[in-house]
């Protein structure tokens, strides 16, 4: 697949380009000028675009042609970076191309996400906070998913809970919504979550939808395997 990676020098950026170069797909990775370096271990088998993601014309130039595109959404800074990333993507890909946008729990596509209540606290603190130290913006990341679900383009929002380091346990399961007992440890490695993101490209089932990811090897999920009770949706890896 001739792939784009907008976000590819960040954490999570870098993992999805190791797993895509694993499925053989043809990277070009977008990334901030300052941030070319971190991809130096990728030099000579992707072609990097320096410059800013929310940049219309870089991912003009990015996009054209590709298959897919995997798009880091984050809401750092307080000038729309999420929904000028996203909405480049969404403006410029052709029709028919995969586009895979990451995001975490907090972002709910139709209100049916039940959260435990430090997370809603930790989201009010930082809604609160981030903004006025102008450090990042969460709405701009809600209004740039608001963008993508009213979007006819074939996406999928892939939300993240929280993520730590280490090595690679397996494809995360998912479900429809934060509070579903499969996704209560609230934990997915970050490699994993570049898994999910890049194995989402080929998984036609994801597409229009926000898949909230857990480990497959948290509690929760091993619970629920236990059961033996794996709906549809639930997809184990
Ligand atoms: N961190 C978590 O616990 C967590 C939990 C759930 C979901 N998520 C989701 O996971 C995804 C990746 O998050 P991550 O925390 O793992 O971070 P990450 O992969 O390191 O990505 C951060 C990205 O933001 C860019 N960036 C950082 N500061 C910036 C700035 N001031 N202006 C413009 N771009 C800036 C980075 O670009 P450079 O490489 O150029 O610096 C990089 O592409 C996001 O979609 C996030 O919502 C994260």
């Amino acid at each position: 697949m001739k792939l784009r990676i907008v976000g590819a020098a960040g954490k999570l950026g870098r993992y999805m380009v190791q797993h895509a170069l694993d499925r053989g797909h043809e990277v070009v990775g977008v990334c901030r000028p300052k941030s070319v370096g971190k991809l130096d271990a990728f030099k000579g088998r992707i072609t990097v675009l320096p410059g800013a993601t929310d940049d219309r014309q870089v991912i003009l130039q990015a996009v054209a042609g590709c298959d897919g595109v995997l798009t880091v959404l984050v809401p750092f800074g307080v000038h729309g970076l999420a929904t000028g990333t996203a909405q480049a993507v969404l403006d410029f890909a052709r029709p028919g191309a995969r586009l895979v946008f990451s995001c975490g729990w907090h972002i709910t596509r139709d209100g049916k996400d039940v959260y435990p209540r430090s997370l809603l606290w930790q989201a009010k603190v930082f809604r609160w906070l981030a903004p006025r130290l102008r450090f990042a913006d969460l709405g701009d990341q809600e209004e740039a998913c608001r963008r993508i679900f009213a979007s006819p383009t074939r996406w999928t929002v892939v939300r993240g809970s929280d993520l730590e380091e280490g090595p690679s346990e397996g494809l995360p399961v998912w479900s429809e919504h934060v509070g579903d007992p499969i996704l209560a440890s609230n934990r997915t490695r970050r490699i994993d979550f570049a898994l999910f993101m890049v194995a989402a490209l080929e998984n036609d089932a994801l597409v229009h939808q926000a898949p909230a990811i857990v480990s497959c090897r948290a509690p929760s999920a091993l619970a629920h395997a236990a059961a033996g009770s794996a709906p549809p949706l639930h997809h184990q890896g």
